[in-house]
């Protein structure tokens, strides 16, 4: 809603657009294979990637010059983080020499204290970030470097505090980072951190970079201030976007009018932080380089396709926020709805960030808007369970009591075009759930003529093979088939043929966070939302959520801890599926 967001150009009567839209420097990538005696390899001929390495199944890259022989056991998988030994330079040749500023605007807030700066120490400490970079907090709390270094060493307990060295790591990054103190629409304190800035570039090319951790209604007024009084003159310039972007369609292109005053379409990197998950990049990377799997991935063979997220917390401290917007903005509207796009997109003609963004919008704009019939709402009450109270929603001090805003739903979803006529897509969202999971699970059809259905009984759902990827936790991917208990007799049970993370690639999994801000201080904008994928996603919410706001339709009430409310059920009962995560915890 536009009383969201501040206006667009409260005072930038003097700005120039072409000022700074034309600092982005573009990194077209073109993979070449080159034939070295009797090996080849693949090499990209602008910003070699390792993420685009192939490696055998012992783990072996099968495009690198060389690899080592010893080190992995069988069956199990090391990382090879980028930039570390046998893995391609993180920058390009354009960017010797030349000086990487990161600015977390919102220094001092939960996400930038729990998310970016663990994200990047974690790159720091993984040799990923340039040689030469600092990294400025902005924001209005009055703090000393030293004092800003404190607090982000307090939090600095991520992934990488138990390696090797980490305290020296630690010490060397704390010394790249400073702070300057300002508000959020003061042209003249952005002209105070550029100084700041210019004084550490000491003259040599600047790419800046700003993390927007902040709320939405100053995303506007930061990226004023920002872009035309600390923008780089002779590098690029790139901010850094979360959601939420607007409530409905209208806010939404409303917010991308505004940034675009200031910045061009590339030099905004729209976060979804669902992309730079590891099972969800991986998406495509089953479909399209497994023989398996992209012949069956159509209506002939798949029955529908479920993506449920849950949390087994509640709003805790967030309502405020929360209420503003509701479990359908918050996860479906975009984490799943990402996910969705990814699954469903065609085959994209390259890996190029447009090429895939020009599948995922073709899919979003084949999708039928949401209609109410297929869509519940719930909201969790207060529950008692082991001599413990949890909290209603309406419980928050933050929330009205009266609050109509769902923390749970659920909704069928269709993509009319060839390939999905007729599948329905259903999602299922909640907060303060038995459990936290998100994945994706895809039903399929049934064998025809299955020569082995009386093993089955009547219940031939129980027959139909199920692929699982589960995002978090314990990532893994696996298929549910039928096989034959071993015995003499003819008795079938359901295996699971199962890609256990954990028991594959012992190292731990990088956080989204740490994967998005390399791509966009790389450029790479694979993983991040194009304006039109934005419009399109809301075009197809904004409906549903305009008349659950005008019908003030009641949400189902659901205990918190539950299994959410019972409205799923019907619903998936309505399109003949049965949610995949009914069973036990494994299931
Ligand atoms: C955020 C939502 O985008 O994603 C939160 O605003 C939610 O409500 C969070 O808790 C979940 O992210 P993750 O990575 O913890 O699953």
């Amino acid at each position: 809603m536009a009383a969201h967001l501040s206006p667009c150009s409260s005072s930038s009567a003097s700005f120039t657009p072409s000022s700074f839209k034309n600092k982005t420097t573009h990194f077209p990538k073109f993979i070449t294979l080159i034939r070295e005696g009797h090996s080849s390899r693949w090499v990209s001929q602008i910003r070699p990637r390792n993420r685009f390495q192939l490696k055998s199944s012992n783990g072996h890259p099968l495009n690198a010059l060389s690899f080592h022989g010893d080190g992995n056991s069988v069956g199990q998988e090391q990382f090879e983080p980028r930039g570390k030994e046998g893995t391609f330079p993180v920058l390009d040749s354009k960017n010797v020499g030349s000086k990487l500023s990161i600015t977390v605007v919102g220094a001092s807030g939960d996400l930038a204290k729990k998310k970016i700066f663990p994200a990047l120490f974690a790159l720091y400490y993984e040799d990923c970030l340039p040689e030469d970079f600092i990294v400025f907090g902005f924001a209005r709390t009055k703090m000393t470097d030293e004092e800003l270094r404190n607090m982000i060493s307090r939090t600095l307990t991520c992934r990488i505090d138990k390696r090797a060295n980490c305290e020296d790591k630690m010490d060397q990054f704390l010394k790249r980072c400073f702070y300057h103190s300002g508000l959020y629409n003061s042209e003249e304190n952005f002209a105070e951190l550029d100084i700041k800035l210019k004084e550490k570039e000491a003259g040599r090319k600047s790419n800046r970079l700003f993390y927007l951790s902040i709320p939405p209604n100053i995303f506007v007024d930061v990226v004023r201030c920002a872009s035309l009084r600390a923008s780089s003159e002779n590098g690029w310039t790139r901010v850094i976007v979360e959601k939420p972007f607007g409530r409905n369609s209208e806010s939404s292109a409303e917010l991308t009018r505004c940034l675009k005053q200031y910045l061009a379409e590339d030099q905004i990197f729209r976060i979804d932080h669902y992309l730079g998950k590891e099972l969800v990049e991986n998406l495509s990377v089953l479909r399209f380089s497994n023989l398996v799997f992209e012949p069956v991935w159509s209506r002939n063979y798949i029955r529908n396709v479920q993506l449920i997220f849950s949390e087994d917390f509640g709003t805790e401290g967030r309502g405020g926020y929360f209420d503003k917007y509701g479990i359908i903005r918050d996860i479906m509207q975009n984490h799943l709805l990402q996910i969705l796009a990814l699954f469903a997109m065609e085959t994209p003609v390259s890996l190029d960030a447009e090429d895939i963004r020009n599948e995922k919008v073709k899919v979003l704009r084949s999708m039928r808007p949401l209609q109410l019939e297929d869509v519940v709402v719930g909201q969790y009450k207060g529950h008692s369970k082991g001599g413990k109270s949890f909290p209603a929603y309406i419980d928050d001090p933050t929330v009205p009591n009266d609050s109509l805003t769902p923390t749970f739903a659920a909704a069928a979803l269709f993509i009319d075009n060839a390939r999905w006529d007729g599948v329905p897509f259903l999602m299922k969202a909640g907060k303060a759930l038995h459990t936290k999971r998100a994945e994706i699970r895809v039903q399929f059809r049934h064998v025809p003529g299955n020569l082995y259905k009386r093993n089955f009984g009547t219940d031939l759902d129980k027959a139909t093979n199920e692929l699982v990827l589960r995002v978090q936790p314990d990532e893994a991917i696996y298929l549910k088939i039928n096989n034959k208990v071993p015995g003499l007799g003819m008795r079938l049970d359901r295996s699971n043929l199962n890609l256990l993370y954990s028991a594959r690639y012992p190292r731990e999994i990088p956080d989204a966070y740490e994967r998005l801000l390399l791509d966009a201080i790389e450029g790479e904008r694979r993983l991040f939302i194009r304006s039109d994928e934005l419009d399109a996603a809301w075009s197809l919410f904004t409906p549903l959520l305009n008349e659950l706001e005008q019908k003030k339709i009641v949400p189902e009430l659901y205990p918190y801890g539950s299994r959410g409310p019972v409205g799923p059920h019907y619903l998936a009962a309505k399109h003949n599926v049965r949610w995949g995560d009914l069973g036990d915890e494994d299931s």
